[in-house]
């Protein structure tokens, strides 16, 4: 018999050695506690004074000046790109490589997603591509900062600095990340974050837009709160068209616990990556992303790896990634699949008919298919890629050990899977 606790063998670990997450001690279990017995819960008048410290708290955490709180990270993307003053027809470049929100986002404001591939090293937008799909109609781009790497945004931001376009930093997934020893998403004109709840942070739900220029913050205050002009953002002539997207105090108060572990846990985690990097790479086969110097802070909400099958027996990623989960390792392959190509992209030109003129009938019309093909995208989402979620980043040393001698042993009887 095989010693593979997918074919019978003993695993490495009875249980799975992810940590328990969310995690949360008493500063949330306070926290809760005062807004429930204040019984000012809600979100209006906005912002509203947890949410206000939290998001100027939160903003300054990322060199940003200022932070304006939603209900989650999708609709942040919405708020800014309203913020931004996109018009029906515009075209944002996203990368394809991404959860889906960051493509519907533009499709919401009646703009038109331009996708993009990402690079082989980061699996970050690839900012060439960006450049040449730059047309007369481009008005901004959404970078992701994905899994544990960062966009290039020295590239980034000069591409939309010449050519007058905005940017979004799309941080869903970067909560306490630098580059150049800068906060991730206060380098473009938005940062949005999710705090969703299997986010770096999370209150369950949640998002925040973080921003330096207080024509914007302002402009994403009135969005969130139905078009309104409280007197602490008035100061800017014209009107908005919002929506309700206010966040409650008891989600605030819970981001401000959060927010106070947050440098320490991505410390953790980063001592973590660093560990299991030269641990795994010793044994081959798969093995993290390399990080650019750059990338001075790594968020690593999920550790992106890459996996190599001639290692593995020519065994397929997903076979192999079974039988570490059987080992008490639970890691993820197709997290994503190319935004395009996802069961829930159903963008039709009958609900959206600014998508026409690109995309036929809909973004998964035949007539898009044609142009839309991106080999690294596709090969990292349906061979290369494993993401590690952070909760296998946040234990002891002696975890990570364990998650080392799980893979190993995988590599070892590889050929056993066949
Ligand atoms: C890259 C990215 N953007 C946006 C979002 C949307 O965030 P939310 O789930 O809070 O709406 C997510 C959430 O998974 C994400 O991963």
């Amino acid at each position: 018999m095989s010693k593979l606790a997918l074919l019978g063998g003993t695993p490495v670990s009875a249980t799975d050695l992810a940590r328990p997450w969310p995690s949360f001690d008493e500063r949330e279990r306070q926290g809760l506690l005062a807004v429930l017995e204040s019984r000012a819960w809600g979100g209006y008048p906005e912002p509203s004074p947890v949410a206000a410290r939290f998001a100027e708290a939160f903003a300054r955490h990322h060199s940003a000046t200022a932070g304006v709180c939603a209900t989650n990270g999708s609709v942040t993307l919405e708020v800014a790109l309203m913020a931004l003053g996109i018009e029906a027809g515009d075209e944002v470049i996203v990368p394809t490589y991404t959860w889906i929100a960051t493509g519907v986002a533009p499709i919401h404001m009646n703009a038109v997603p331009v996708f993009v591939d990402v690079l082989p090293g980061t699996w970050c937008m690839d900012p060439d591509q960006v450049e040449a799909a730059i047309t007369p109609k481009t008005k901004g781009i959404i970078t992701v900062h994905l899994g544990s790497q960062a966009a290039d945004l020295d590239r980034l931001t000069a591409i939309a600095e010449k050519h007058g376009l905005f940017l979004i930093e799309d941080c869903a997934h970067a909560h306490g990340g630098a580059w150049r020893d800068r906060g991730l998403g206060s380098w473009g004109d938005f940062g949005s974050f999710s705090f969703q709840v299997s986010k770096l942070m999370t209150a369950g739900e949640g998002g925040i837009v973080i921003t330096s220029k207080p024509e914007l913050e302002a402009r994403a205050h009135w969005i969130v709160n139905c078009g309104r002009k409280e007197t602490a953002y008035s100061g800017f002539s014209g009107n908005l068209l919002g929506v309700n997207a206010r966040m409650t105090e008891f989600q605030a108060t819970i981001l401000e616990a959060q927010l106070a572990r947050l440098a320490d846990d991505t410390a953790h985690r980063e001592a973590s990556v660093a560990y299991l990097e030269s641990a795994l790479r010793d044994i081959g086969g798969l093995v993290p992303l390399a990080r650019d110097e750059r990338q001075t802070t790594r968020h690593a909400y999920q550790l992106l790896m890459r996996y190599d099958a001639e290692q593995f027996a020519g065994v397929h990623r997903n076979r192999v990634l079974a039988a570490l989960a059987a080992e008490g390792v639970d890691l993820d392959g197709a997290f994503y699949v190319p935004m395009h190509e996802h069961e829930l992209m159903w963008a039709q030109t009958r609900h959206w008919p600014q998508l026409r003129e690109r995309y036929g009938d809909g973004i998964k019309s035949p007539v898009a298919k044609k142009s839309l093909d991106f080999p690294v995208t596709s090969r990292a989402a349906y061979h290369e890629a494993v993401w590690m979620h952070y909760p296998y980043l946040m234990g002891s040393t002696g975890d990570l050990d364990r998650i080392v001698e799980a893979v190993a042993k995988v590599k070892q009887h590889a050929a056993d899977l066949l």
